[in-house]
């Protein structure tokens, strides 16, 4: 494996930055001095149409970003990710989600095994599932078909499954409803059941490591919230040999770990597996997304898998200066590195893409929030920037203030359909092209601004005018695509993997591991006697935390 190469000591690095430090963002400038500049920064990949014109670069820049690229090694990586190198490191693993989506009959072979046979052997079982569910074959133990799935999974065995649940609604088959409990907060599983028919209910839990404290707990939680309601209704009796078939036909699970799903009492003929080397951010295209597949049917999972394998091959098979998920990683770094922004907005003009800020905020973060190299060596300058948004109209009434005057620079992507699921008509007026009028006006705004003069010439008093004024150069891209389709869906989440890969070859570090979360995994379980009463455990705890738990037991009836 070779070592990561320090991005600050490229000639690249030295020429960004004399390019960053000469630059006078002019965006209104840069528009009408070149009428082809749309055009030039716009490129496609798959379904999607990206524009990148409304950023703070011109040519050199971009060509700049490119050489960095080519001095960190990108090419390189990218290849050693494709071909299954352990190029996760600290956990000594490859990195082969995109085996994931690759077609059946292609051959990859994995420290001796040829993965995508097994790839495609898993798929075969979760759709045969998903059929029988969805015909109503699986019964429940009562013999009734199953009307809701609820996944049982946290972090990446939750967040992609409930992303793409939400955004494919117009897929999911009439009559059959999935949801999702992830919080070890009881509420959550109360919740979500209270209103359920155990009789039709089936449980997916869904961990890669089937250890997660809180996809544990609730999955016993969930499992003594059915045989009670199924006791308490009569429909079983009260023995351990009627508990057992009504768990067999109510739960099923997901996991690398089989042998511990059947220590759970999960028969593993009703487990659906897959391997180490996929990530849990990056696990939503495997069995993990059994949940959705059930709800929207085996075909459009496949095509959902097809969008991610589409971007996958532009990935690694397009020149950098025309690759997207590249030319996008790079331009976070410029951002990020040269005008120091911390954080970076995702602004989906698509209601059914509302979960998707959330799924990113996992995928790019716990993969790129990393002070120490793959080497083990400190980074070399800052990474990981903070990922957030919510759906656009509704952050325009929220923060996008911030965006618009305030302080900090936060770039932002915008994305939406041409297409929508409901085109619905106000009066004379088509609602979807409101809302995506809402888009347009947003990026250009934000890249335009408003002068004072402009403002004046509005009649606006004199002592106003400073507080109306837009000093655009804001930077934002703009990615559409025809419609919210399965596929398109895929594709999405292909770029922002393969964006966040960008990134973590340019600062040198290991953007599949997550140490820091497992730290906090211990924590929990070590603290977890002291808050139950325990004096000795409360003890060892600093004065702060020993008040708290102080505090907590005196309140707690
Ligand atoms: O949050 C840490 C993490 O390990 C994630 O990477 C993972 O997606 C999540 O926990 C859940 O883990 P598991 O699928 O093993 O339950």
């Amino acid at each position: 494996m070779s070592q990561p190469v320090d991005p600050t000591t490229t000639p690249a690095w030295a020429r960004l930055q004399a390019l960053y430090e000469s630059l006078v963002p002019d965006l209104r400038g840069w528009f009408a001095a070149d009428q082809s500049r749309a055009k030039s920064f716009t490129y496609t990949a798959g379904d999607l149409y990206v524009d990148l014109s409304k950023n703070l670069i011109n040519t050199e820049i971009l060509n700049a970003l490119v050489d960095l690229a080519d001095q960190v090694g990108l090419v390189d990586r990218r290849d050693a990710m494709f071909a299954g190198e352990h190029i996760n490191v600290t956990e000594d693993r490859a990195v082969l989600h995109t085996a994931l989506r690759t077609p059946e009959g292609s051959s990859l072979v994995v420290d001796g095994t040829d993965v995508i046979p097994e790839v495609h052997q898993v798929l075969a079982k979760v759709y045969a599932f998903a059929d029988k569910v969805r015909s109503g074959e699986w019964v429940g133990v009562t013999g009734k078909p199953i009307a809701t799935v609820v996944n049982i999974g946290i972090g990446g065995s939750d967040l992609g499954p409930v992303m793409v649940y939400e955004a494919l609604q117009p897929y999911v088959k009439p009559g059959l409803k999935a949801r999702f409990v992830s919080n070890i907060d009881p509420t959550d599983v109360a919740e979500k059941t209270k209103d359920l028919d155990p009789e039709t209910t089936l449980f997916i839990v869904a961990s890669k490591t089937f250890t997660t404290l809180e996809t544990l707990t609730n999955a016993r939680l969930a499992r003594s919230w059915l045989l009670d309601k199924l006791r308490e209704s009569g429909a079983i009796e009260a023995d351990e040999g009627a508990a057992k078939a009504a768990v067999a036909k109510h739960f099923v699970a997901v996991s690398t770990a089989l042998d511990k799903v059947a220590a759970f009492g999960i028969d593993p003929e009703n487990a659906f597996g897959f391997w180490d080397w996929v990530g849990g951010r990056y696990s939503v295209d495997s069995a993990i997304g059994t949940s959705v597949a059930v709800a929207i049917g085996p075909a459009n999972f496949a095509d959902f898998l097809a969008g991610f394998h589409a971007i996958d091959r532009h990935f690694a098979e397009t020149e950098l200066a025309s690759n997207v998920p590249a030319l996008m990683g790079l331009l976070n770094v410029w951002y990020v590195n040269f005008f120091k922004a911390g954080s970076h907005a995702v602004l989906p003009y698509a209601q059914f893409l509302h979960r998707f800020p959330a799924y990113l905020q996992q995928l790019t973060m716990e993969s790129n929030g990393k002070g120490v190299r793959y080497d083990g060596s400190p980074v070399t300058t800052e990474t990981g920037e903070v990922f957030w948004g919510e759906p656009g109209t509704n952050g325009q009434h929220a923060f996008y203030q911030l965006i618009h005057q305030g302080t900090q620079l936060i770039p932002a992507d915008f994305i939406a359909v041409a297409n929508p699921a409901h085109p619905l008509v106000d009066g004379d007026n088509d609602v979807h092209e409101l809302f995506l009028a809402n888009f347009f006006a947003q990026t250009a705004a934000l890249a335009f601004g408003k002068t004072a003069d402009e403002v004046r010439a509005e009649g606006t008093a004199e002592e106003i005018v400073p507080a109306r004024v837009f000093i655009g150069n804001r930077p934002t891209t703009s990615i559409m695509a025809p419609e919210l389709s399965p596929r398109v869906v895929g594709e999405l989440i292909a770029l922002y993997e393969h964006i966040t890969f960008t990134e973590g070859v340019v600062w040198g570090i290991d953007s599949f591991d997550q140490w820091g979360v497992e730290l906090g995994k211990q924590l929990a379980l070590q603290i977890a006697p002291a808050v139950s009463g325990d004096d000795e455990a409360l003890a060892k705890q600093d004065s702060s935390t020993q008040a708290l738990i102080t505090y907590y037991r005196a309140q707690r009836n």
